[in-house]
């Protein structure tokens, strides 16, 4: 089954009379199930193509579909809410809020999706329980390491069980060590039959992907299978 799917994807950019073709013509299929990789150099449009099929953003053409729906030609409030049920959201920096505890961070899709307080506890003390770090709940994100927030981001993304995880460089601030649990744990969570896309610039990051899809200048150029990906252990 399909859960994500563009159609000629295009995105213009455009300040004043300057106008930055970001993407163009890109159709990508995501499987359930499957971990893909998103590999380009910078400035390729991984971002942008994040952006879209994250429902961040709006493309200047083409189509993207969301579980079966055409999702690029809803109002504001719509997007809002297809983005806020199919997407989970892994960044760089984490982006955790830091006045919250860990496990308030966990819930706050949930508050967004007006789910109920004791079924969000539950809900969040799940997850947390799945990525190991249970025994962190009640720290605030400067209270543990980097290689923690990000498996806090991580479980915040898997709370709401969306249709895929959308990860931007999420080993980008990690060192190599920490940045290698981050991928066994996408990893064993694809295993689990979570749907990863895996956006890097990093070819060893890659690898531990079953399929690149290579962009370069806003365009797909290579599709790669990989038959035997790096598994961390
Ligand atoms: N908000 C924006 N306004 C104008 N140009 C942008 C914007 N965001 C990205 N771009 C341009 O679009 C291209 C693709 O950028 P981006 O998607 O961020 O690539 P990547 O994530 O692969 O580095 C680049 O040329 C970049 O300068
Ligand atoms: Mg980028």
């Amino acid at each position: 089954m399909i859960v994500m799917e563009t159609k000629n994807l295009g995105k213009i950019y455009s300040f004043d009379s300057i106008k930055v073709t970001a993407l163009n013509n890109v159709s990508i299929q995501i499987n359930q199930g499957e971990i893909v990789g998103i590999m380009g150099p910078s400035g390729s449009g991984k971002s942008t193509l994040m952006n879209l099929v994250g429902c961040l953003d709006r493309p200047s053409q083409g189509e993207i579909w969301i579980a079966g729906s055409r999702v690029d030609n809803l109002n504001d409030n719509n997007l809002a809410i297809i983005r806020s049920k199919q997407v989970g959201f892994v960044f760089q920096n984490y982006n955790l809020l830091p006045r919250l505890k860990v496990i308030e961070n966990v819930e706050l899709p949930l508050i967004y999706q007006g789910v109920p307080s004791h079924l969000r506890r539950k809900k969040a003390d799940e997850v947390l329980e799945r990525i190991g770090l249970k025994e962190r709940m009640h720290h605030k994100p400067s209270q543990i390491s980097g290689g923690e927030q990000q498996r806090v981001a991580l479980a915040r993304a898997l709370v709401t069980n969306p249709s895929f995880i959308l990860a931007d460089e999420p080993t980008g601030n990690l060192d190599s060590k920490t940045g290698k649990e981050i991928i066994k744990l996408l990893q064993d969570l694809n295993n689990g039959g979570v749907t990863v896309l895996l956006i890097t610039h990093d070819r060893f990051v890659a690898e531990h992907t079953a399929r690149v899809i290579h962009l370069k200048d806003g365009e797909v150029i290579e599709n790669e299978a990989l038959p035997n990906p790096i598994r961390e252990v």
